[in-house]
């Protein structure tokens, strides 16, 4: 049985069973639930989210950097910014923590079958991003050319680097990769370019008229990329935004995370362009 809105709402137990340090201040989080709670994660999409609570310290908003596996175990790919994810990155194996969900919208990968996608991360991005993108790999031939465009600001803080360069090498991900500052030798060094994401999008010649296009990363990001991608041929209703506001329920009841008339924990977080484009607080 799927569960509804309301069990959604209830928190299910879950265990702390792994980490791996990705940067300085992000680390890939493996988190085992209650296997009473595996059902109800069996329906996850790529680009939805779950509530996660640390003993002491509070709820986050966090989207699995990956698909609940068999065994339902999920992967957080999570920043140290504050309180919440400050424990988090204290937390040993063993940790009891609780999550609800998963939910908002997620990225519409039956829709996009038969369709070429390009993704666009910038820095955290990539974590919701690397999730929609492991869904197209295992799904390789239900979709057309499979590209992703990924911007760090520095070659250290580039997460899953050598996982995206296996990914590229066995699955034919056409991977592009760039950094904003580094000197030359040490962009070489990571096989990355240099410069702004949206500089690598300038002049990529891809299929715009049928091609699904999925972006996150940090805000002034989508200014920049919307217009590039337009411009280009891509309908608005193929341009997928993967938004983020601060959020409270999590269900659309206290409108903490309004973006106008919208609420992005219910109406998104995955936004179609032609949703927000006439909302001028969207991106
Ligand atoms: C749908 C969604 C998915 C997310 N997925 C991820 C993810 O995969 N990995 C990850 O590391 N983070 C993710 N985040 C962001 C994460 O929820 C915040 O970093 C977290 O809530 C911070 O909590 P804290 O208690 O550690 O920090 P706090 O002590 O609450 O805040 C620390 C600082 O972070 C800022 N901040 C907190 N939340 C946000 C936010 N949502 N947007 C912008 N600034 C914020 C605060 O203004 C403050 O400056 C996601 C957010 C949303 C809405
Ligand atoms: S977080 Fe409460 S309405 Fe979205």
């Amino acid at each position: 049985m799927i569960a509804n809105a309301a069990e959604r709402h209830i928190p299910f137990a879950a265990t702390l069973v792994g980490r791996r340090e990705l940067s300085p201040d992000t680390a890939l989080f493996r988190v085992a639930p209650e296997p009473a709670a595996l059902e109800q994660l069996s329906g996850f999409l790529p680009g939805q989210f779950v509530q996660l609570s640390v003993p002491g310290g509070g709820e986050v908003p966090i989207s699995p950097a990956d698909l609940p596996g068999e065994d339902g175990t999920l992967e957080l790919c999570v920043r140290r910014v504050g309180q919440v994810t400050g424990l988090l990155h204290q937390a040993a194996a063993g940790q009891p923590l609780a999550l609800r969900g998963p939910f908002g919208t997620g990225f519409p990968v039956r829709e996009m079958t038969g369709h070429p996608a390009l993704l666009l991360a910038g820095g955290l991005g990539i974590a919701p991003l690397r999730s929609l993108l492991l869904h197209l790999l295992r799904h390789r031939d239900q979709y057309g050319e499979i590209t992703l465009m990924y911007g760090a600001r520095e070659p250290g803080l580039m997460l899953f680097r050598d996982e995206l360069v296996g990914l590229a090498a066995a699955h034919g991900l056409r991977l592009y990769l760039t950094v904003d500052f580094a000197r030359e030798q040490a962009a070489g060094a990571y096989a990355c370019a240099i410069g702004l994401l949206p500089d690598l999008l300038k002049g990529f010649r891809f299929d715009a008229g049928e091609s699904y296009v999925a972006v996150c990363g940090p805000p002034p990001l989508y200014r920049c990329l919307v217009g590039e991608l337009t411009g280009a041929g891509v309908a608005p209703e193929r341009v997928l935004l993967s938004l983020e506001r601060r959020m409270r329920c999590g269900i659309g009841r206290c409108c903490h995370c309004a973006i106008g008339t919208k609420l992005c924990c219910t109406d998104g977080p995955v936004f179609r362009l032609s949703e927000v484009a006439d909302i001028p607080e969207a991106l």
